[in-house]
């Protein structure tokens, strides 16, 4: 791989996206997944009692003072997406584009989580919603300490509670290793089905990792058709 990439990456995630195709069977369907029992997962909570609840769990998380993350903010980072999703995709915490629009992976690797996304028919306005484990950003885009990890969670802990998501993909090391509660590498968690508060979870790699090493890319469409199989029982 030669380093003109940098210079065409929609282009050349675009020709990644067509030998991905072509090489591993992976075939898109124009046909949105939705969970069966979206209804009766609503109706546990009463849709509009749900999303005030959320509103109001939003705005407290963009209020937060709770770590000293909050004093370089621009944005805090709740989420985007849909109430009783399909999938709730969790990453790391939110990069420098993230912190300005106060939107979850909006940046190059938003954009390629995106299109992962988009081949299993998963979409942020439909039947997604994203989030992080981590919700303001770290300086530098260093990694979040664990102590702020431990601030936020509770925020994570709610946000499943409220949104009923079917399903959890964790992309990354950090909210890998929390949902699993292990200590190994992703690339040793990743490949299999987990359960957090019972509900399945399949970890992979963070898409920013796959940005800059284009060799794990075969490994996350193993993922994310696992994901779809599941999806689809
Ligand atoms: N990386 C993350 O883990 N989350 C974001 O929202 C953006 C980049």
């Amino acid at each position: 791989m030669n380093n003109n990439h940098t210079d065409y990456p929609g282009f050349i995630d675009f020709l990644h996206l067509i030998e991905d195709y072509l090489t591993s069977g992976f075939k898109t369907e124009p046909v949105v997944l939705q969970a069966e029992e979206a209804g009766e997962r609503l109706q546990e909570g009463k849709p509009e009692q749900t999303s005030t609840q959320l509103e109001s769990l939003h705005n407290e998380i963009c209020a937060c003072t709770k770590c000293d993350l909050h004093f370089n903010r621009l944005h805090a980072v709740p989420g985007e997406g849909v109430g009783n999703p399909l999938l709730l995709v969790i990453g790391e915490a939110p990069g420098g584009q993230e912190d300005k629009k106060g939107l979850p992976f909006v940046g190059r690797a938003g954009q390629y989580l995106d299109k992962w996304l988009q081949a299993i028919q998963i979409d942020r306005t439909t039947n997604c919603f994203i989030t992080n484990v981590v919700k303001c950003r770290p300086p530098e885009n260093r990694d979040p300490h664990p102590e702020e990890i431990r601030m936020c969670l509770p925020y994570l802990e709610q946000q499943i509670k409220l949104l009923k998501p079917a399903f959890l993909l964790s992309v990354g090391r950090i909210s890998s290793q929390l949902l699993v509660e292990s200590t190994k590498g992703i690339g040793a968690l990743r490949g299999g089905t987990y359960f957090y508060r019972n509900l399945p979870l399949v970890p992979t790699f963070h898409p920013s990792a796959v940005l800059r090493d284009q060799s794990l890319r075969a490994k996350v469409w193993e993922d994310l058709k696992l994901l779809r199989t599941l999806m689809r029982r």
